[in-house]
């Protein structure tokens, strides 16, 4: 063998194996991008842009002949609302066997909380604080929808909201990033497990991309103003957890950032999320958000609309036709690239080829018959309602009730409400399916036990025709149990009030019962949070059992005669007061923090600055104490991380749930931080006199901040670093960091 030939050979030799140890993308994603490339070739541009609409389907989930027509041509890429497994294979059928290039449809829909069986509404499942909670409800939930063909949901909601005027804070996990992401990763892995394209396994969408929560006056759809480093800090940061996650979809949102709409952001939908966080998926307009560039005032008509919106980064058209029926005119101009056309269109087919949707685009027709509602599902209901309940107040152990009870007056427009429970975005939930509060209690109680049920009033409207009933029905019994809240109405999407107060006359027929001086307990049924001050101050026991699902009534039960201790907390602040709004634990200091002894500070005149409940509250049957906060180490390195661990112990007589919260402040930095972040939590369960030592690792991520130069990094100095039960219950202790 010459030289040279023998150096050919070894070189051949050495890339062989070279090529096969270094780190190649999977298999599956090769063969993906060699079909997607191949099926894009073969592609009319009216085949391309048709990948890139959406359409909706009639009110009851059917779909149009208008549909099928599209199908037919290959002109439709998805629809969100049709379902049912049957109606999603014949309009399936129609568009792979009749279509030129067989490309299947993608069908999308809201399960937000649950497809038939309704879980707690997003907010709720954030307060019970464990994340396992989210991953069985979406577990569920995506079982539940694929068995009606639908393949993919518009969910995880993942916007912060420290507003609770805005109805659709009911749909996210509250005003805290690092918990919102926890939950926003719980919920990703949930709907689409390690691998999206199995049996059961929906894709998900982490949605309002971005900053949609920050409304301004809490009106929905409003205009947001946010810095970039509030953005970075406090907005993206569950949106990069369901990046992280592995989430096939986002949904660009409807608001006006800066000064430029969400779904034609060039900044949050291309340079974040494509060039920073290296995004593959594709992403959704809101409904309709692309031509409402228009109203925005950004796009002079449909066709500027498209054009920006498109070249922007959005992917796909929910229910406008702009990108279809400007298209090729823009392209034709030169204002819209082919290759803009064609990457949108590749991320689309890149997402249905992972998803599987090629291979298997029919739905197995006989999975509907046994998929809902399943006794599992609705044991899955129950207990994650009770886990995600908040105990607010309980004074001389009002709760829990005795089972030998002799009566119980069970009061309010929500004590047998089967609508409110399902909350916002209740997917195909039946109103006829809930166990209401009085009905659970009903079948909590022996035979001994009298109920005297008494509505009282309804939720708005100023008629107190019904207290005396109400008032007769309390004196009748030795406990009053008064549920009182929001109609499933006045939750969510354009759901905005000015007001927190309980609707209509709710607050009178709690003082009425209250007057009667029998025990008075009130359970909250409701989707954000409330101003009941004078609840707070004149009755015993107050439980919020949020809009809990298709099981409530039974949790609530369960709940309020301790089968089940409560142990969840508020993952958002309740104000005294909606003057108070925006209030949220993560402020910032000021300059002049608020002093009740001094005059010029930061506080208001009639009113206190605190809250009504911080973030993180929540009480218990038994009682906790935290204890020996430890740091491993007081001063750590620039890159360092140090180990927080401290003593939860149960001092009281029944066993239950604490959950330990860790959090932290930077004391001085280049910009001004939080008062306290949140960077660690665990729900533990603790039988009476029992400790449990909980351990958590404050490392460089957790310790860094976006700084003044808008660099993720963690600056030398003081922390403050505090353990305890709730963002006002702490322990704190000093860490130091090191210039090196
Ligand atoms: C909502 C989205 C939802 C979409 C489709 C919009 O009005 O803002 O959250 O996914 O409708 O139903």
């Amino acid at each position: 063998m010459k030289p040279t030939r023998s150096l050919y050979v070894i070189f051949v030799i050495f890339l062989l194996v070279f090529s096969t140890l270094a780190v190649k993308p999977p298999q599956q994603h090769l063969d993906v991008e060699a079909r997607v490339n191949a099926l894009l070739a073969k592609m009319t541009l009216e085949e391309k842009l048709g990948q890139l609409q959406q359409l909706d389907g009639e009110g009851n989930g059917t779909f149009r002949p208008e549909h099928l027509e599209l199908a037919r041509k290959g002109l439709l890429g998805s629809t969100l609302n049709v379902r049912g497994a049957k109606q999603v294979n014949q309009l399936q059928h129609v568009a792979v066997d009749e279509s030129r290039l067989k490309i299947p449809i993608l069908f999308g829909y809201d399960v937000i909380h649950g497809y038939r069986t309704i879980f707690p509404i997003p907010l709720a499942q954030a307060s019970s604080w464990d994340p396992a909670v989210a991953e069985r409800a979406s577990t569920i939930a995506a079982k539940e929808t694929y068995a009606t063909g639908l393949r993919w949901t518009f969910a995880p909601m993942v916007d912060i909201a420290r507003d609770p005027r805005w109805g659709r804070i009911t749909e996210g996990a509250g005003e805290d990033p690092y918990l919102g992401s926890a939950f926003a990763r719980a919920q990703v892995n949930g709907f689409q497990g390690s691998n999206y394209n199995t049996p059961n396994k929906i894709l998900a969408c982490a949605k309002h991309f971005v900053g949609y929560g920050a409304a301004e006056g809490g009106r929905d759809y409003n205009t947001t103003e946010i810095s970039e480093n509030t953005l970075r800090s406090v907005y993206l940061p569950p949106f990069k957890a369901a990046v992280d996650a592995g989430v096939g979809t986002l949904m660009s949102a409807f608001n006006d950032l800066n000064g430029v709409p969400t779904s034609a952001n060039h900044f949050t939908l291309t340079k974040l999320l494509r060039d920073e966080w290296k995004f593959e998926g594709f992403v959704v307009s809101d409904y309709t958000a692309v031509k409402e560039l228009i109203n925005h005032g950004y796009a002079a008509n449909d066709a500027e609309a498209a054009q920006k919106s498109l070249s922007a980064g959005v992917d796909m058209e929910m229910v406008s036709r702009t990108f279809n029926q400007y298209g090729p005119t823009l392209l034709k101009e030169g204002r819209l690239s082919q290759k803009e056309i064609d990457e949108a269109v590749k991320r689309i087919l890149r997402i249905k080829f992972r998803l599987g949707l090629f291979d298997h685009p029919f739905a197995d027709e006989t999975l509907e018959q046994n998929a809902f509602l399943t006794p599992d599902s609705r044991a899955a209901a129950r207990e994650l309602a009770a886990r995600s309940m908040v105990l607010l107040k309980n004074n001389n152990n009002a709760l829990p009730l005795n089972k030998s009870v002799a009566s119980i007056a069970v009061i309010g427009p929500l004590a047998d409400d089967n609508r409110a429970p399902l909350g916002w975005w209740s997917s195909d939930g039946k109103d006829a399916d809930t166990v209401t509060p009085l009905q659970g209690l009903k079948n909590k109680v022996s035979a001994q036990t009298k109920i005297n049920y008494a509505k009282g009033c309804e939720i708005s409207g100023d008629s107190k025709s019904g207290f005396q009933d109400a008032v007769t029905a309390a004196n009748n019994s030795e406990v009053a149990i008064v549920f009182v809240g929001e109609a499933k109405e006045m939750v969510g999407e354009a759901a905005s009030r000015s007001t927190l107060n309980l609707p209509g006359v709710q607050l009178d027929l709690v003082k009425a019962i209250q007057a009667t001086g029998k025990s008075t307990i009130v359970v909250l049924v409701n989707g954000r949070p409330p101003t009941i001050g004078w609840i707070v101050e004149n009755v015993p026991a107050i439980l919020e059992s949020w809009m809990g699902g298709t099981e409530s009534g039974n949790a609530i039960a369960d709940i309020l005669f301790g089968d089940v201790n409560p142990g969840g907390k508020l993952p958002v602040t309740f104000p005294r007061d909606v003057g108070q709004v925006p209030i949220y634990y993560n402020h910032m200091n000021t300059g002049r923090p608020p002093d009740p002894a001094s005059r010029f500070n930061s506080k208001y005149q009639d009113l206190p600055s605190t809250p009504q409940f911080p973030f993180g509250f929540g009480l218990s049957y038994t009682k906790f104490e935290v204890a020996n906060v430890q740091l491993s180490a007081d001063r750590i390195p620039l890159n360092g991380s140090v180990k927080v661990t401290a003593d939860v112990k149960n001092v009281g007589q029944r066993a239950g749930d604490e959950v330990a919260q860790l959090y932290i402040r930077d004391v001085a930095a280049s910009v001004t931080r939080p008062v306290k972040e949140l960077k660690g939590f665990q729900r533990v369960s603790l039988q009476p006199g029992e400790t449990k030592r909980v351990e958590f690792t404050l490392d460089p991520e957790r310790l860094s901040i976006w700084n003044s130069e808008l660099k993720f990094v963690v600056e030398p100095g003081e922390f403050k670093v505090m353990v305890g039960t709730s963002s006002e219950q702490l322990i704190e202790k000093t860490l130091t960091v090191e210039r090196r």
